[in-house]
């Protein structure tokens, strides 16, 4: 498990969604570890009781509720330096059996809520400095399969391509735009697979084991460091070697 704080974030402010999840959790310990305030956003009620969260209600597909955050935001801290956007849903089964309001709820949930948030978050954020990380995942590369289906591999992959766009529409600013892309990570998200579907999906990662939500928020706080100062519009990939970058 990964402890050591990679930023001393002190006196600075992430914005995090998905912070009831796996991975959102993390993010927000280890932020909290490195010093930082952190707005902490979910739908269900967010775990942190430390005076340096703020705990927020949001469901980002909602403009208004997105809108609302950032006001609530700037109010108590003026400012973002750090945007987390952690928040994400899978979907299931194949193309011919999807339903097109279940394919709208994950393309919002996954890519709409991105649009939302950079867009709502940009006049908190824009200073040099500033960084953005966004979630993707391995299906986003290799087109992933039935078990979280097509609009979840679809809106993964697009969310790539915002990073690159924002990453070059923001870089005149000084913000940073990079995403993340686990593979298997063990997270809440992954309860719904049977055994056998889990042995499947451990046989085929190279290094045998599903990465750790620690682990990716460690990827998540390298990227928002200064040690990522000369990286922006990255992917970086968190695949236990599922995926193999061209
Ligand atoms: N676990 C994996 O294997 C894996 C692999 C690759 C990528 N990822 C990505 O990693 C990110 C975090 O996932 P996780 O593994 O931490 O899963 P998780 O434990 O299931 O957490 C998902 C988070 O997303 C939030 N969320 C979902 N829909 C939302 C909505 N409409 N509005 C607001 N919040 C919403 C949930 O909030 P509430 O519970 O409060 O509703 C929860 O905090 C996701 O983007 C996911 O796609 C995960």
């Amino acid at each position: 498990m990964v402890t050591t704080p990679l930023i001393d974030a002190t006196g600075r402010v992430a914005f995090v969604t998905g912070a009831t999840g796996g991975i959102g959790q993390a993010c927000v310990k280890m932020l909290l570890d490195a010093g930082a305030h952190v707005v902490a956003t979910g739908r269900r009620s967010v775990p942190f009781d430390d005076p340096r969260v703020l705990k927020l209600a949001l469901e980002v597909t909602d403009e208004a509720q997105v809108a609302d955050a950032m006001a609530q935001t700037k109010a108590k801290f003026g400012a973002i330096d750090f945007l987390i956007h952690m928040a994400g849903m899978v979907g299931k089964g194949r193309l011919d059996q999807l339903d097109l309001k279940d394919w709208h709820t994950v393309v919002d949930t996954n890519l709409t809520s991105a649009f939302l948030v950079l867009k709502h978050a940009y006049p908190l954020l824009r200073k040099p400095g500033a960084s953005v990380v966004l979630c993707g995942s391995s299906n986003g590369a290799n087109g992933g399969s039935y078990l979280s289906g097509p609009a979840y591999a679809s809106s993964k992959s697009a969310l790539v391509n915002l990073t690159r766009y924002c990453a070059k529409e923001w870089a005149p600013d000084g913000v940073r735009v990079n995403i993340i892309s686990p593979g298997p990570v063990d997270t809440p998200m992954l309860d719904r697979l049977s055994n056998d579907q889990h042995e499947g999906l451990k046989s085929a990662l190279p290094l045998g084991r599903y990465a750790t939500a620690e682990e990716c928020a460690a990827g998540t706080l390298f990227l928002c460091s200064a040690h990522a100062a000369s990286m922006t519009g990255t992917n970086m990939n968190v695949s236990s070697g599922l995926v193999h970058d061209r």
